[in-house]
C-alpha cells in the first residue's frame, strides 16, 4: 500500500487537474445530449430542475468525489476499500467502486457509437455535403447513417481505437495541453453558432423554449432525466472524477476547482442549447426529435452560412475531441483497477476493456435500425430500444445511486476530521458544504427519485 502511494504520481499543478477534469466533463453530454433531452422534455422547467440539481446535488457531490480520490490515492475500487478501512468500517464499500467501473463500461459502449456519428460528420462537413440541406434532407442524411450498421460500426471502431491508444499509453500530458487550446476553440465556435442563430430571426423563440418555465410540462420522466443528466454531464457517480482526483496535488483547492469545472460545463451546455433551438424553430423541426437533434439542426446551418464547410469541419473535429477526452475518463477506472489488482500491463488492460465496450457498442449500433423497439418509462415513450435502456440504466439509476453512496459515505461514514483536513476550507465554508452533503443532496436526490417513480 505504501508502495502504491509512492508509485502514484501527482499532476504538476492544479491547472492540469482542472484541464483533465474539464476534458472529462465537457463532451457529448453538453452538445448532443443536453439539447435533445431538453427538447424531449419541453424546455424551461426541465432546464431549471437540471440547474438546481447541478447546484444542490452535483457540486457538493463532486467535491466529495474529488476528495475521496485524493485521499484514497488509488483507482476508485481500491480507494474506497482503503478509505472505508481507515474510517473503521467494512471494506465492502469497494462495491461502490465496482458499480462505477461497470457504469463506465456501459456508458462507453454507447458513447463511442454516438462519437462515431460525429467522426462521420467531420468528413461530411469537409466534403461540402451540408450545402443546401433542409430539415428534410438533413434528417434523411442522418437516417441513412443510422440505418447502416456497417458504417456505424466502422466509425465506432475508429473512435474506440483512438480512446484505447491514449489510455494504453497512460501519458496524457499532450492531451491536457490540447484541452487548453481546443476547449476555448469549441467555446468560440459555439459562440459563432449562437451568432448565426441570432441571424435566423428565431433566436428569442429558442431562448424562450430554454428558459421560460412552465411547470405543467414537468413530467416525472423529465425530473428523473434532469437529475441523471446532472451526474452524467459532470462525469459524476462512477469514479472518473475520483480517479482523476487521485492525481490532484494536495495544495489545490477542491472547492474552487469544482466551481470552475461546473461553471464551464454548464456554460457549454447552455450555449449549445442557444445555438440549436432557434434552428429547430427556424426550420420547422420537432424539438422532441430525439438523439439526432444536433446532427440534423447544425448541418443545416453550416450548409447555409458563410464559410460553413470550414466551420462545420472544425466544429465536428472539436466535438470528436471533446468526446475523446470524456471517453478516456470513462474507461480509466476499469483500466486502473486491472492494472492494480490483476497486475496487468496498462496497455493490455486498456485494450481488454475497449474490446468489451466495443462489443457492447454493437448493441447500440443495432438499436437504431434492426433491433429498434419501443417501451414506456416513467410515463414517457421511448423508441430507440437498447440504446434507451442503456442510457436510462446508467444515467437515471447507476450514476445517481453511485452519487448518493458517495454523499452518504463522505458525509456519514468517513471521519469528519479527515474530510475537513482534505478540503481545507474555512470553518463556515466547510459547515455549509457538510450540511449540504449530509442532508440536502441525499434527501433531495431520494425525494426526486421516489416521487418520480411514483412510490
Ligand atoms: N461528462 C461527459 C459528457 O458530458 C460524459 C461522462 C460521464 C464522462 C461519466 C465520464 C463519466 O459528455
Ligand atoms: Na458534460
Amino acid at each position: 500500500m505504501s508502495n502504491q502511494k509512492a508509485a502514484h504520481e501527482q499532476w504538476s499543478s492544479r491547472f492540469t487537474f482542472v484541464l483533465a477534469a474539464t476534458g472529462s466533463a465537457v463532451g457529448l453530454g453538453n452538445i448532443w445530449k443536453f439539447p435533445y433531452i431538453t427538447g424531449e422534455n419541453g424546455g424551461g422547467a426541465f432546464v431549471l430542475v437540471y440547474l438546481l440539481c447541478i447546484c444542490l446535488i452535483g457540486i457538493p457531490i463532486m467535491m466529495a468525489e474529488i476528495l475521496l480520490g485524493r485521499r484514497g490515492q488509488q483507482s476508485p475500487i481500491n480507494s474506497m476499500r482503503t478509505l472505508a478501512l481507515e474510517s473503521g468500517t467494512s471494506g465492502a464499500w469497494a462495491w461502490l467502486g465496482g458499480i462505477g467501473v461497470l457504469a463506465g463500461i456501459l456508458i462507453m459502449s454507447f458513447y463511442s457509437v454516438i462519437a462515431g456519428w460525429a467522426v462521420s460528420y467531420v468528413i461530411e462537413a469537409a466534403s461540402g455535403h451540408f450545402n443546401g440541406l433542409t430539415g428534410e434532407t438533413a434528417g434523411a442524411k442522418l437516417g441513412a447513417l443510422l440505418g447502416d450498421p456497417l458504417q456505424l460500426t466502422l466509425w465506432h471502431t475508429i473512435f474506440s481505437v483512438m480512446t484505447a491508444v491514449v489510455v494504453a499509453r497512460g501519458v496524457r500530458s499532450g492531451l491536457e495541453k490540447a484541452v487548453r487550446i481546443l476547449m476555448p476553440a469549441l467555446f468560440v465556435l459555439l459562440l459563432v453558432m449562437v451568432g448565426y442563430a441570432l441571424s435566423t430571426g428565431y433566436f428569442m423563440q429558442g431562448v424562450n423554449f430554454l428558459f421560460a418555465v412552465d411547470f405543467t410540462k414537468l413530467t416525472p420522466e423529465a425530473i428523473l432525466t434532469a437529475l441523471g443528466h446532472a451526474f452524467f454531464t459532470l462525469s459524476l457517480g462512477m469514479g472518473a472524477i475520483m480517479a482523476y482526483g487521485s492525481y490532484m496535488p494536495k495544495e489545490a483547492s477542491i472547492a474552487k476547482t469544482t466551481f470552475a469545472i461546473a461553471i464551464m460545463d454548464t456554460l457549454v451546455a447552455l450555449l449549445a442549447g442557444m445555438a440549436i433551438f432557434p434552428l429547430v424553430f427556424a426550420n420547422g423541426l420537432e424539438a422532441g426529435a430525439g438523439p439526432g437533434l444536433v446532427f440534423v439542426t447544425l448541418p443545416i446551418a453550416f450548409g447555409e452560412m458563410f464559410g460553413g464547410a470550414f466551420f462545420g469541419t472544425v466544429f465536428f473535429v472539436l466535438l470528436v475531441f471533446a468526446a475523446w477526452t470524456s471517453a478516456i475518463s470513462l474507461i480509466e477506472p476499469a483500466t486502473a483497477w486491472l492494472v492494480e489488482n490483476r497486475d496487468m500491463k496498462r496497455s493490455t488492460a486498456a485494450y481488454s476493456i475497449t474490446t468489451v465496450t466495443w462489443l457492447l457498442g454493437l448493441i447500440t449500433v443495432m438499436s437504431f435500425s434492426h433491433w429498434s423497439f419501443g417501451f414506456e418509462f416513467a410515463g414517457a415513450q421511448k423508441t430507440d430500444g437498447m440504446f434507451d435502456v442503456l442510457d436510462i440504466l446508467t444515467s437515471t439509476f447507476m450514476l445517481p445511486l453511485g452519487g448518493l453512496a458517495i454523499a452518504l459515505f463522505t458525509g456519514w461514514v468517513m471521519k469528519k476530521a479527515y474530510v475537513q483536513d482534505e478540503l481545507g476550507l474555512s470553518q463556515g465554508g466547510f459547515n455549509f458544504w457538510y450540511q449540504l452533503l449530509r442532508w440536502v443532496s441525499p434527501l433531495l436526490l431520494a425525494y426526486l427519485f421516489i416521487h418520480s417513480l411514483g412510490f
